[in-house]
């Protein structure tokens, strides 16, 4: 697992960082609930040179408008540093709920934090979510702790080892390593894009209802069992919590009859799934029965979606050696 500092390294270098995706505890995870989340080995790469002006992928427009990069700059960039030209390729869906966003910003944090001399990776899980958090205005360090951390991670929860602490004023989430039981996983994009900031505010808004406060304890006791059962490689009652969460999110109202389609077509090759990430469109995550998994992907792909039998990225966000 690559958990080590970010070395110094003059540009033009390359850094990249692995997209994610949640298997227990989304949304309640603003609220302070545990999560659990996946890096999957899908990347987003980034290259960067000095440059005479600032550019994204050829375009000066495109730096200048882009929230993500802009806000990284912001933070990791003072001005009078000479001006950068980015490159970035990605395999990880946009809007998916696969974490994009988050490779991105760890991708990006991984270049700067080595361009200005390098530094600890907790001091990048630091810069990516507040990246992530100053473009997207909400939401928990979750998916940026994934993309920095690689393998299998949870937030306030879980026996691992922790990696880092993380707080907004308002929440604090420990992060710790989780083991990996060596699975194999489904994720499948409904191809419905959503925005996570919008389905955070609605789901606020439900938690806010007088019977909120249960249903935020019932996410919390899901997630606190799914974790448990990942950390004992129970794949049946992984399975069972897998689905037990995704009635919650119905409940929250962040499903979506695209999503509930996908998991029923994938139902009889699977032990569980449930939709991932914000959701209202977006991604799910299944467990295959084992010797199953192709058998789940081309169900999943009948119905319409854009499946991918996905491990957990051996590696968190770190520089590519690049050919010269
Ligand atoms: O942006 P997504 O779809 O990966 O969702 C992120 C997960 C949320 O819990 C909904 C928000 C957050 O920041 O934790």
């Amino acid at each position: 697992m690559n958990s080590g500092a970010i070395p110094p390294t003059a540009p033009p270098l390359s850094a990249r960082a692995p997209g994610k995706c949640i298997l227990f505890g989304e949304h309640s995870v603003v609220h302070g609930r545990p999560e659990l989340l996946l890096a999957i080995d899908l990347y987003t790469q980034v290259a960067v040179r000095v440059a005479s002006e600032s550019r994204l992928n050829g375009d000066a427009r495109a730096a200048a408008d882009h929230p993500y990069l802009t806000a990284a700059l912001r933070r990791m960039w003072p001005p009078g540093r000479p001006p950068l030209d980015w490159t970035t390729v990605s395999r990880v869906p946009r809007s998916a709920g696969l974490g994009s966003s988050a490779a991105f910003c760890a991708a990006t944090a991984t270049a700067l934090l080595a361009a200005s001399g390098g530094g600890e990776r907790s001091i990048l899980a630091d810069a990516s979510f507040a990246i992530e958090r100053s473009a997207q205005g909400v939401g928990s360090p979750g998916d940026t702790s994934a993309a920095v951390a690689g393998g299998l991670i949870s937030l306030n929860g879980g026996s691992g080892a922790p990696l880092w602490e993380l707080g907004d004023g308002a929440q604090n989430w420990v992060v710790r390593r989780v083991r990996d039981p060596g699975w194999v996983w489904l994720v499948v994009y409904s191809g419905i894009p959503r925005n996570t900031a919008e389905t955070v505010r609605a789901v606020g808004r439900r938690l806010a209802e007088p019977d909120g406060p249960a249903l935020l304890e019932r996410f919390a006791e899901v997630a606190h069992a799914g974790i448990a059962a990942v950390e004992h490689e129970d794949r049946a009652e992984v399975g069972r919590r897998l689905s037990e969460n995704h009635l919650l999110l119905r409940d929250a109202g962040v499903s979506h009859l695209k999503l509930e389609a996908l998991i029923e077509a994938v139902a009889p090759a699977v032990d569980g799934a449930k939709l991932t990430g914000a959701g209202a469109g977006g991604s799910i995550v299944a467990l295959p029965k084992l010797g199953h998994e192709v058998e789940a992907q081309r169900r999943a792909q009948r119905a319409g979606g854009v499946a991918f039998i996905v491990r957990p990225s051996p590696t968190g966000a770190h520089l590519v050696e690049v050919p010269a």
